[in-house]
């Protein structure tokens, strides 16, 4: 009778750990964030359901965007070093190579539009700042020649293989020209003095925001930095969900690469706590079976 007591003093203690104290510690330390929002319903100006012409948005792209943006993919290199160009834009612009791939199509029309306004970065950029955003807004396109450019990045991006090779690959393209991650060797392509002067703050190295910020947090950040931090520098970047899933899973795989294993572990030091307690159990009944 006495040792079903104790049994029940145990796990009352641990169910008010479990079912109380750890979630509310968790909902002080991770506050609840508002969901990623993919659909980028905000920005609206361009008719995202015309169907785009690659050939004239190749054109179109040839003549606005690779005198600052090398597109690899489609054979145009970058025009000049990383360093002159972070010197003349304040931040090195991304090849577009995977741009057609990686980013949501309503962010991304809408972004070439008007770039500002789709990265929400309107409080940086006020009309009484002084400031310009580097990249010119393509508001005087129609949509339908927005829509041709889409297309025509969307029929240069190379396929990338589902592993962390791949992951790699989108996490370079979305966030490497301002982020470090040394952790995997990836230096950001903007050198830092020019980034703090561009961005007014240094963007983190993030080989271990995965464990520091957990997975749920990012989601929402990387979707909209203002919600969770507001009036940060860090732009908003657009990625497709499955563009946003292999950037935060590259985060885990550098980060935090032991997890699957821990994981696999714990089942084995609970297989082995069952055996133990069988043990145990049939060792107590022997011991009393003499006593009596
Ligand atoms: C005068 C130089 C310049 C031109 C021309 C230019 N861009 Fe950019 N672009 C930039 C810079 C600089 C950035 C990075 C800005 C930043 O991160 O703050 C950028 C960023 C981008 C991004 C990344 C958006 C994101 O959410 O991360 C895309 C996509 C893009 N440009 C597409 C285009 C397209 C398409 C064209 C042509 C229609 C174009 N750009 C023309 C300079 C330029
Ligand atoms: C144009 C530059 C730029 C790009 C592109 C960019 N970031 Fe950032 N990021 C910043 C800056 C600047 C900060 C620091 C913001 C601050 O201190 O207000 C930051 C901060 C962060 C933080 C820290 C947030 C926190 O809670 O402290 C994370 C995480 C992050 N970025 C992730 C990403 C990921 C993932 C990508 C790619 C999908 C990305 N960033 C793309 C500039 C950028």
């Amino acid at each position: 009778m006495k040792e079903f007591k104790i049994l029940a003093v145990i796990v009352a203690l641990v169910g008010i750990t479990y079912y109380g104290i750890e979630p509310y510690a968790h909902s002080v330390m991770h506050p609840e964030v508002a969901a990623a929002d993919f659909t980028f319903k905000d920005v609206k100006n361009v008719d995202t359901t015309l169907a785009g012409n690659v050939e004239n948005g190749k054109a179109l792209v040839e003549a606005n965007c690779i005198a600052c943006h090398a597109i690899e993919a489609a054979g145009h290199p970058a025009v000049m070093p990383n360093a002159d160009a972070a010197a003349s834009y304040g931040v090195v612009p991304p090849d577009l190579s995977s741009a057609g791939r990686i980013y949501d199509t309503n962010y991304l029309a809408n972004f070439i539009f008007d770039p500002v306004t789709a990265m929400h970065l309107e409080h940086k950029y006020t009309p009484d700042s002084g400031k310009q955003f580097p990249m010119p807004s393509y508001n005087w396109m129609t949509p339908q020649e927005i829509m041709d450019v889409v297309a025509y990045l969307k029929s240069v991006a190379p396929k990338v293989s589902e592993d962390k090779e791949g992951h790699k690959a989108t996490f370079e393209a979305a966030c490497g020209r301002c982020h470090n991650m040394k952790y995997a060797g990836i230096e950001a392509t903007t050198p830092t003095d020019n980034l703090k002067n561009y961005m007014g703050a240094t963007p983190p190295d993030l080989s271990q925001y995965i464990k520091s910020r957990g997975e749920h947090y990012l989601h929402s950040f990387i979707n909209d930095p203002q919600v969770l931090l507001h009036g940060t520098s860090m732009p908003r970047v657009g990625l497709s969900e499955k563009a946003q899933e292999e950037v935060i899973e590259y985060m885990e795989e550098v980060g935090d690469s032991k997890k699957a294993e821990r994981e696999s572990l714990g089942l084995y030091v609970m297989g082995y706590m069952v055996v133990f307690a069988l043990f145990a159990y049939l060792w107590k009944r022997k011991i009393w079976e003499e006593v009596h």
